[in-house]
């Protein structure tokens, strides 16, 4: 069991800074209709009070100073979903965005996105273009919103791209390599995630940046996401900070080299 489930919130946040911190961490915000469920309410109540788990996640991260983190709102398979349920979603993500921006302007933090903008409803692109615009000029951590995302989606486009700049003359097939493809994903520019959590006790990874986490340490909690809070965040971190990353390597060799998979350095 993880000895840090005893500590007091001031000691566990003091020893989760004393780190080593993860600079991106991804989390599949899973548990909304459940914990509305369980109380006997309409799901889009779960969604609300998620929220506020959002709210509480996003400002611990930027205080942690977090190079980024990105949260996974939407999934290119949520369409499917009952008309009445995505369109409340779509709303909430409006409203998430005109009632957040302050908070991202206090704490510094620059706001993005990964997938397909496109296939949102024009109010919700018009805010989340205003959020990015807004929150531009910030240093702090980056928060990535994952909306209308698809892991699998967001690979075949990379491979559209690439083979039309080849196609054209533009690049040599030679010249395609991981970095390439990193630079070429909708998440270009962020460091692959150190640390993924999913909430709500499922154990799958549905479709959410397969690519990215192919070297993270992956922690499952059985917390829905609307009881996901400060405490829980912490508790997943700590629990990070104690795994080795070893990257193919033994034990033996980790004092001397710090290095995560691809690179150069092998
Ligand atoms: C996650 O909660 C939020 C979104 C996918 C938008 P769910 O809505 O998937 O909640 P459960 O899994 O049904 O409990
Ligand atoms: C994944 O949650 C997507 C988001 C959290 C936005 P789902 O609840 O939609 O995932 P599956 O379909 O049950 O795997
Ligand atoms: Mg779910």
């Amino acid at each position: 069991m993880n000895a840090a489930v005893n500590l007091t919130n001031d000691e566990l946040y003091s020893q989760v800074k004393q780190g080593p911190l993860p600079g991106h961490v991804a989390i599949i915000m899973d548990g909304n209709g459940r914990w509305a469920e369980k109380l006997g309410l309409p799901r889009i109540k779960g969604h609300h009070a998620g929220m506020e788990s959002v709210r509480e996640v996003v400002t611990l991260c930027a205080d942690l100073k977090l190079q980024a983190l990105t949260l996974y709102a939407f999934s290119a398979e949520n369409w499917r979903r009952p008309g009445p349920e995505v369109s409340a979603l779509m709303t909430l993500l409006q409203t998430y965005l005109k009632k957040e921006v302050d908070t991202m302007m206090d704490n510094d933090i620059r706001f993005r996105t990964i997938g397909r903008l496109d296939e949102l409803p024009a109010a919700a692109r018009k805010w989340v273009q205003k959020t990015v615009d807004t929150t531009a000029g910030n240093r702090g951590m980056i928060l990535n919103l994952a909306l209308s995302y698809g892991g699998r989606v967001e690979l075949t486009d990379a491979v559209k791209k690439i083979a039309e700049s080849v196609r054209d003359g533009r690049l040599d097939v030679e010249e395609i390599n991981e970095e390439l493809i990193s630079n070429t994903l909708d998440t270009a520019g962020l460091p692959d995630p150190d640390l993924m959590i999913r909430t709500s006790g499922e154990h799958r990874i549905s479709n959410f940046l397969l690519w990215q986490l192919a070297y993270s340490e992956l922690y499952f909690t059985n917390v829905l996401w609307p009881d996901f809070r400060r405490r829980d965040m912490l508790l997943a971190i700590r629990d990070y900070q104690k795994r080795e990353r070893r990257f193919g390597r033994i034990t033996q060799q980790l004092a001397t080299t710090v290095s995560s998979v691809g690179g150069g350095e092998r």
